[in-house]
């Protein structure tokens, strides 16, 4: 018997946008936005207040329609069909649980309006408390309940329903910082655990970093960049993502071929980037750059925050606004006000198109 090469795993499409905007009066909310999410991925919209993120969530989840473009699910058409017909479950930015209700009714109540078998429900939402920890706290009511044990209680209403794709707007912002970081992991766990799709919405970089497989950065109703996580954080394609996302030091001049001319400050070396004789952006990350007695720039130590893991040094250099930041593992022995030369590998710093 010969054996049948493997075709490579092709990611499928799920969810299909294409050409989408929405405008409300004056203000563009979506502007030909386009995006493919995948089969079983958890994608993370990420960007700063009124990029139009929630916009977008409600138009997959048919509580909106837009101007112009298309949506397709599996290759279908979605736009025409209304809000219930959708295998689509949105979670409110402010998700709201019935106060007069148990948990397990609060969990129920969308099976129950589906007209399901009363058995089939019972099974259902005991599986699903099993799924998210919260099997002994069903019979409580949401007041009887930590922060973070009823946002349990608003997943488990989402994925009980079993969605193709789950939405979830600004799942974790109404918990304290503990208790989103395990959160973070249980979100993780669960989306692996029960296989759908999931879209997160959030405005912290860190969170849609640890969290996602993949990444749309918007700004004001436009996708800016669609990568994985360390690729948008060592490749960004735009000046907006390279300051968005994590630390970075950016310098601005025109492209060399081999770096960037910045004035006052000579060539810095950086790789790729547009040709020379365009302007650019230059940046390069604080973990990136090493102190020494000479280098690349020359400056002053402005400041030293030690973090028990890492270092923080700020240096400031004549002819650039703004200090220089740059991260060092451990303690540091350098001081406030010692001259230091700041140097890079070219392989380390980006160069982005004005
Ligand atoms: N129904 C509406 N009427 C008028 N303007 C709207 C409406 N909905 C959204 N907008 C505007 O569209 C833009 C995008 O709003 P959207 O709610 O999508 O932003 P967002 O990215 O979710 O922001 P946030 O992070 O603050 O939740 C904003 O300028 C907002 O004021
Ligand atoms: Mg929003």
């Amino acid at each position: 018997m010969s054996a049948v090469p493997e075709a490579p795993a092709v990611p499928q499409t799920l969810v299909g946008i294409e050409g989408v905007s929405r405008r409300f009066g004056d203000v563009v909310a979506l502007d030909d936005v386009s995006l493919d999410i995948r089969q079983g991925e958890f994608f993370a919209l990420l960007g700063p207040s009124g990029c139009g993120k929630t916009t977008l969530l409600r138009i997959l989840a048919g509580f909106e329609s837009p101007d112009a473009g298309t949506v397709t699910l599996d290759g279908a058409d979605l736009l025409s069909r209304p809000a219930h017909r959708r295998p689509v479950n949105l979670m409110f930015q402010s998700y709201a649980l019935f106060p007069h209700m148990s948990v397990a009714k609060n969990i129920a109540y969308g099976l129950d309006r589906e007209r399901l078998p009363r058995a089939e429900v019972k099974a259902r939402v005991a599986e699903v408390l099993e799924t998210v920890g919260l099997g002994e706290q069903a019979n409580r009511r949401p007041h009887q309940l930590s922060g973070g044990q009823r946002q349990r209680v608003a997943l488990a209403r989402a994925i009980v329903k079993r969605p193709r794709l789950l939405l979830l707007d600004e799942p974790l912002s109404a918990l304290d910082k503990k208790v989103r970081a395990e959160m973070q992991l249980e979100l993780k766990r669960l989306q692996h655990e029960v296989g759908i799709t999931f879209v997160v919405v959030t405005h912290d970089q860190e969170e849609a970093m640890s969290l996602a497989d993949r990444i749309a950065v918007m700004q004001s109703g436009r996708v800016q960049q669609i990568d994985e996580p360390v690729r948008l954080y060592e490749r960004p394609g735009t000046p907006f993502v390279a300051g968005f996302i994590g630390a970075n030091n950016l310098f601005e001049g025109t492209a060399t071929g081999d770096g960037l001319a910045v004035p006052g400050l000579g060539t810095l070396p950086a790789v790729g980037g547009p040709g020379a004789g365009a302007p650019a952006l230059l940046g390069v990350r604080p973990e990136s750059l090493r102190l020494g007695e000479t280098g690349i720039l020359k400056g002053v130590v402005a400041d030293v925050s030690f973090y028990g893991g890492v270092s923080h040094i700020a240096v400031r250099v004549p002819g650039h606004d703004g200090p220089i930041l740059v991260a060092a593992q451990g303690p540091t022995r350098v001081q406030a006000g010692t001259e230091v030369g700041l140097g890079w590998s070219a392989a380390d710093a980006v160069l982005i198109a004005r």
